[in-house]
């Protein structure tokens, strides 16, 4: 199966990612489209896009399967605690639109999602199928843009949810942590928020597999496996680093008051993922351990 690609979202931790993994493909050809190539809060942006892809893809390779990947949000899930209108805009209105712009160009829609969709309150991981209900702007603005996707093309989307999320590309936790374990001799990083560290190569590579399979259209979870605290993460960055984990201090949620919400605990289930016959996305530990021996100048 031939795959055209267009991501949106291009210059992002996973939209860059994805457009790496592509490079290596075979029988992959992909576009990559970052907020200047394409805001995808323009309707008649996203429409003429979509259209004009599906249209010099068609004319030289009519067997193509046109597959748009939107890795493009509105990710300052503080900022929108103040500002629901742009984070509605950027992650529920322009899903609706590339669904309705894949939808007349007959191609599928991957609609990246997030753990935030959940209350965050459960005590093992969240399924596909379990109630959502948000406690953020940022969260009610992705559900927003799941329920549209799904009901706008719901035999040609998947909504992909991930979480904790790290990258060779733009600013992320690991960076961060990698950057204070060289400032300061301690670190205090909250114990009470449990997820799963996920490497965006490893999901890159997994949005990979699902654009070209014959999966049934639906919600699907992909994070790396297995789950830890903030604090379990930042002791295994040091331990990467060759630093004494026992400097990373634990603190609460209590201690860092943010404007949102964060989610106690965010464990993603992979069963549907798995069921699907999708590559299994390994364990959160050893793909910090490859992340690092890796791309070892993007985090050192
Ligand atoms: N990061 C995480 O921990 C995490 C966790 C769970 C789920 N996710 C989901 O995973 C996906 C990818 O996240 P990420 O970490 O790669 O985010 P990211 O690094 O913030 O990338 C998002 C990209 O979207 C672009 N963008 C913003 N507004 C846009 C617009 N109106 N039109 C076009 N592009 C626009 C941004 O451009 P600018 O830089 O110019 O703003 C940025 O390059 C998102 O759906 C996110 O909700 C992320």
């Amino acid at each position: 199966m031939s795959l055209a690609l267009l991501v949106t979202g291009a210059d992002g931790q996973l939209g860059a990612e994805l457009l790496d993994a592509v490079r290596g493909g075979k029988d992959v050809f992909a576009r990559g489209l970052n907020r200047k190539n394409l805001d995808v809060t323009d309707a008649f942006a996203v429409q003429d896009m979509v259209a004009g892809w599906e249209r010099i893809v068609r004319s030289d390779n009519p067997d193509h399967r046109l597959v748009v990947v939107n890795c493009a949000a509105y990710t300052a899930v503080d900022a929108a605690e103040e500002d629901e209108e742009t984070a509605f805009a950027v992650n529920a209105a322009g899903p609706a639109l590339l669904a309705t712009a894949c939808a007349r160009a007959g191609a599928r829609l991957i609609q990246v999602s997030t753990d935030y969709v959940f209350p965050g309150n459960a005590d093992r991981p969240y399924d596909v199928h379990d109630e959502t209900g948000p406690q953020s702007a940022y969260g009610r603005t992705k559900l927003a843009g799941e329920l549209a996707v799904r009901e706008i093309l719901p035999d040609a989307s998947h909504v992909v949810r991930t979480a904790w999320l790290y990258g060779a590309t733009g600013a992320n936790f690991v960076k961060t942590m990698v950057r204070l374990e060289g400032e300061r001799e301690t670190v205090s990083v909250v114990d009470d928020q449990r997820g799963s560290p996920t490497w965006a190569r490893d999901v890159a590579a997994g949005l990979l597999a699902l654009a070209g399979s014959d999966v049934a259209p639906g919600v699907l979870h992909a994070t790396n496996g297995g789950e830890t605290t903030w604090h379990g993460f930042t002791q295994a960055i040091f331990e990467e680093l060759g630093a004494d984990p026992a400097r990373v201090l634990t603190t609460t949620s209590d201690a860092f008051p943010r404007p949102a919400p964060r989610p106690a605990y965010s464990v993603l289930s992979p069963r549907a993922w798995d069921e699907a016959g999708l590559p299994p996305l390994q364990d959160w530990r050893s793909a910090l351990a490859e992340a690092f021996g890796t791309e070892a100048h993007a985090f050192r």
